[in-house]
């Protein structure tokens, strides 16, 4: 059980998240470099812009972190890298300069799955969460319910059919005339505190299908309509309580849809997981705090634990790469680095 320490980088989309983290979880450094300013006026991410950015950023992240932590890449233990699934161009950036940092000091290298993180990232903040686990993972990207059974065990119980929840808030806030690049839950989640979620009624996707999937495509062309008919995003932009009653019947749809599967989850995982302790919430919308009272309720019904990271650690980072890097050391889990290549896809 000897301590080690772990130098995790997270370039899969459009943040650079360097971090070095030890085998207790302590986190000794971090950086991080948003793009948002980069992609907002395109309406997402640009991919090849997404590169020039992490290029630009990714050694002053690597050498700010190591010199928080106040250590040199001589005394790193290993270096792990998100590998994908995610943007190829982006992910080869975070590749190349961890191969080089590993390759210069012959430290091991650990190939990390941007979702596995996600998943993990929680048990670095709460030691007692013990496999099986159910994991409700919402981000930009991904909205899925994954029973994890252990590091690299995972079984998907249920997924999106077509956008991910963030991707409904970011489009939503687009509409509302709030951001036009990515990152535009949280501006949804602060107007939808003022407004009545009851005043439109959006439908429920896939409310009639017994499974554990999502659907997002419906609610937000339904938003999209009621934007429309209310005078489209400029008039609305001039009428703040219609515009936070929008936001607040979008979020209120948003909480109902997975309040709904991941119940269905939960009484799958009582019946074919019966050591199942935890619910664990996961991704960039579980900053959201209707999403994360969501789960906290369920937990309760269920009578299991309840956790989530830190707001800051719910989105994309180094130090979920990190921390995953360290679960896969710890079993003995290393990658040739000239064996391997970033994979945008990864099931
Ligand atoms: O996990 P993440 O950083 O990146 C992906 O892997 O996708 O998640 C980013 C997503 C964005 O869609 C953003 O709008 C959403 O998380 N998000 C929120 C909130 N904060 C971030 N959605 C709803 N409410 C929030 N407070
Ligand atoms: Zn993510």
């Amino acid at each position: 059980n000897k301590r080690f320490v772990v130098l995790g980088i997270e370039t899969s989309c459009d943040d650079t998240g360097v971090a070095i983290v030890d085998s207790s979880g302590r986190i000794l450094g971090e950086t991080r470099v948003g793009q948002e300013a980069i992609h907002s006026k395109w309406g997402g991410v640009v991919p090849a812009l997404a590169r020039d950015a992490h290029d630009e950023a990714i050694t002053r992240c690597i050498d700010g972190c190591l010199k928080q932590a106040n250590l040199s890449v001589s005394q790193l233990d290993a270096i792990a890298v998100t590998m994908g699934p995610g943007l190829e161009l982006c992910l080869r950036v975070g590749f190349e300069s961890g191969r080089n940092v590993a390759a210069s000091y012959h430290l091991p290298f650990v190939s990390i799955h941007h979702l596995e993180a996600h998943c993990l990232m929680a048990r670095l903040f709460f030691e007692d969460i013990t496999f099986p686990f159910l994991n409700v993972l919402v981000s930009g990207g991904h909205c899925q319910l994954i029973l994890c059974k252990g590091v690299g065990e995972f079984l998907v119980l249920g997924g999106t059919l077509d956008d991910a929840m963030g991707e409904a808030y970011d489009k939503v806030a687009r509409l509302l005339g709030l951001a036009s690049g990515g990152g535009g839950g949280a501006l949804v989640e602060q107007l939808a505190k003022d407004g009545n979620a009851d005043a439109f009624h959006l439908p429920v996707p896939m409310s009639k299908t017994k499974d554990m999937n999502f659907s997002f495509a419906g609610l937000k062309t339904a938003v999209s309509l009621l934007v429309r008919d209310l005078g489209g995003t400029e008039i609305l932009k001039e009428c703040p309580q219609l515009r936070s009653d929008v936001a607040a019947s979008f979020q209120k749809v948003c909480y109902l849809h997975l309040h709904e599967k991941t119940q269905r989850a939960l009484e799958w995982c009582i019946e074919n997981e019966k050591n199942t302790k935890y619910l664990v919430l996961s991704g960039g919308v579980a900053r959201n705090e209707s999403i994360r009272s969501c789960c906290q309720q369920l937990a309760e019904k269920f009578r299991l634990q309840f956790a989530v990271a830190p707001p800051e650690w719910c989105t994309d980072n180094g130090v979920m790469t990190a921390w995953a890097g360290i679960e896969r050391l710890r079993l003995g889990i290393q990658d040739d680095m000239k064996e391997i290549d970033v994979q945008a896809r990864w099931p």
